[in-house]
């Protein structure tokens, strides 16, 4: 089984359980300047969570299309990523816990063939704000969830929200044992030692946030889930990262083919940032020196300084955008429409960073020599900011050059 089975078994399923499939909203959400890009499936069905009448009903699934950037400095190691694809279900004022939990049970279970014994599930401890969620304990208990699988946390890891306002509730999370012995007597699903991977989400949306912190309840009691596509991917291959599946596989193998260095992390993330970065341009994003059009930058400039790390050469860039629209062509046909857009707009990006760098070069070096005539070896922050400031030289780059610049290995932290 790969990714698209698995995107297909969800959506022929739910749409068996009478849900209508509707299409990936844009990365870049439509009419909605508060957000970046769109980060969760819930995102572009706002209005009709809070009440307003969606015109395919009240049962909904779909494959949706997420950028997250804050996690950005993480990628490289063997989780995090900028860009994946979330499968999910909603009720909008339709069923509640009960059918919500029955059927991702099912799915998992059946569909997917996971033995119970291989889940855990999570569930809303109760607070001043809400009540402990016992009917959805009561339910995981009745499809057969052994009672030492089910556990209690509190807002932190049992309730979400996107952002600080909006609609939101307590959630039940689904977790995969990889098999991992535990890292102590204590280790579960909310420890991080990689022992429980978190799989599906269901959010039981009945309040709103308003602004001032406090929680009103909603018109109606809404469903929002949500399955990470890579990472069940991932877990259901038996792979230890999402690199290691059809989805970064064969561009991970020619990125180490071309390279002189062996560096996994930046193998990684060259191959990450541009999946990221063609997804973006694909859906209409151009890179510029503001919002989302700076994230795209950032991404393409620093996948250019990894390849230079890698010690490939940039002219091999059309090919390896090449061979990613190739592998990702069936999950997003319209990669091979805008396949010629995409690759001018990353290299030309490529280039004009390219020029940058020459030039924030020559006043890295002007700006060593002053401060060898002064008498110092320490970066200052001020020097470094001006760099960035003025000649869009990243400091990640000045840290480098100056840890290569004999005296000048100490770098000020800005
Ligand atoms: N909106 C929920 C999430 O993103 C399902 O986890």
């Amino acid at each position: 089984m790969n990714a698209i089975d698995i995107r297909n078994k969800f959506l022929k399923f739910f749409e068996s359980k009478g849900h209508t499939i509707i299409p990936s909203a844009p990365l870049i959400p439509e009419n909605d300047p508060s957000v970046l890009f769109t980060t969760a499936g819930m995102q572009p069905l706002v209005p009709y969570l809070l009440g307003e009448k969606h015109p395919e009903g009240t049962r909904l699934a779909d494959y949706q299309k997420c950028v997250r950037t804050v996690d950005i400095d993480e990628v490289g190691d063997n989780r995090h990523l900028t860009y994946f694809e979330m499968l999910g279900n909603w009720s909008l004022g339709d069923y509640f816990k009960e059918e919500s939990i029955k059927m991702s049970y099912e799915f998992l279970t059946k569909e997917l063939e996971i033995p119970t014994e291989k889940l855990s599930v999570t569930v809303f401890a109760g607070d001043d704000d809400a009540p402990r969620d016992e009917e959805s304990a009561k339910i995981w208990k009745e499809v057969g969830m052994p009672n030492d699988h089910i556990y209690y946390f509190g807002k932190d890891d049992n309730w979400w929200i996107a952002g600080e306002e909006g609609p939101c509730g307590p959630d039940t999370e689904m977790f995969y044992d990889t098999g991992k012995e535990p890292c102590s007597e204590n280790c579960n699903p909310s420890c991080d030692c990689g022992k429980y991977v978190e799989i599906w989400n269901n959010v039981f949306m009945e309040y709103y946030k308003q602004h001032d912190g406090t929680y009103t309840k909603l018109k109606q009691k809404n469903v929002d889930t949500g399955l990470g596509l890579e990472r069940i991917n991932m877990l259901l291959q038996g792979k230890q990262t999402p690199y290691d599946t059809e989805i970064f596989a064969p561009i991970m193998a020619k990125i180490q083919e071309l390279s002189k260095k062996d560096n996994l992390q930046s193998t990684r993330i060259v191959a990450e940032h541009l999946r990221s970065s063609i997804m973006i341009i694909c859906d209409g994003g151009r890179p510029s020196n503001v919002d989302r059009g700076y994230v795209l930058r950032r991404l393409i400039r620093r996948m250019t300084r990894h390849l230079n790390k890698l010690q490939i050469n940039l002219d091999e860039l059309p090919k390896l955008i090449d061979l990613n629209i190739e592998n990702l062509k069936d999950m997003y046909p319209s990669l091979e429409t805008n396949k010629e857009t995409i690759k001018q707009v990353i290299v030309e990006e490529k280039d004009k960073f390219m020029k940058t760098l020459a030039n924030g070069e020559k006043e890295f070096f002007k700006a060593i020599t002053r401060l060898q005539n002064e008498n110092k070896n320490k970066l200052d922050g001020q020097t470094v900011f001006k760099l960035y400031d003025t000649y869009g030289f990243p400091p990640e780059v000045t840290k480098d050059l100056a840890r290569r610049t004999r005296n000048f290995y100490r770098y000020a932290r800005i």
